[in-house]
């Protein structure tokens, strides 16, 4: 599966919400909705204080999905488990710059593996920090949370930074946003040029996922 094409807006449901005990489910539930990309938050309990998966729960879950694995890895070592993850079945990859040792040497690694890359930055960190890597991801991702926990306020202030980014990406590369995502920030972050939308809570915490999933939408528009 490939990260779609630049120039559409997509919604990634983010599992960090979903029943883990139920995740093939979960996931085949937001597939029925007509999404292309789920949301996989990977997490070492190090780079952030939470533990979720890891590569073996995401190789189960390939055999039960064909939406593209948007794999977010919240982890301190990113390069030394990038094989692994590829190998379980993600599609795309992003990793933080904040623990990246070589970012260039990583998002080509991820390329020659076969898969996208994305870079990602916490609200903290300025855009200054992605400014050289960022032309060369195929889509950047913008904290509007501190990562690690889902249902978190978004900061209106880290949002600021997808303007910037996509001044300096121009239209090709996807700016995906990932924090608080719901109707109602939703055109806020699709103004700032945002179009690749992670929504956690918002979907999963809903009884009725497809109207979450269209109401985020329809705010899009
Ligand atoms: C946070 C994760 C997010 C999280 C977003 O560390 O990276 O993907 O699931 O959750 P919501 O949409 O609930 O803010
Ligand atoms: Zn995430």
């Amino acid at each position: 599966m490939r990260l779609p094409k630049a120039g559409t807006i997509e919604i990634a449901p983010s599992i960090l919400s979903a029943d883990f005990a139920r995740l093939a489910d979960e996931i085949a539930e937001i597939e029925s909705a007509g999404v292309n990309i789920v949301h996989l938050d990977v997490m070492d309990g190090h780079f952030v204080p939470n533990i979720t998966i890891g590569p073996q729960v995401i190789a189960k879950l390939r055999k039960y999905s064909n939406l593209v694995f948007d794999t977010h890895l919240m982890i301190s070592e990113p390069a030394k488990y990038a094989k692994a993850f590829v190998e379980a079945g993600a599609d795309h990859i992003t990793f933080h710059i904040e623990v990246a040792d070589d970012p260039e040497k990583l998002i080509d690694r991820l390329h020659e593996l076969g898969v996208t890359a994305g870079i990602c930055l916490n609200p903290e960190t300025p855009v200054e920090q992605v400014e050289a890597v960022a032309p060369l991801c195929d889509m950047v991702l913008v904290m509007t949370v501190r990562p690690g926990f889902g249902a978190q306020e978004f900061m209106l202030e880290a949002a600021k930074k997808i303007a910037q980014i996509r001044k300096i990406v121009g239209p090709n590369i996807r700016i995906e946003v990932d924090g608080g995502i719901n109707p109602q920030t939703t055109p806020i972050v699709v103004s700032y040029g945002a179009d690749t939308l992670v929504a956690g809570n918002a979907i999963f915490a809903k009884s009725d996922r497809i109207a979450a999933i269209n109401a985020i939408r329809g705010a899009s528009k």
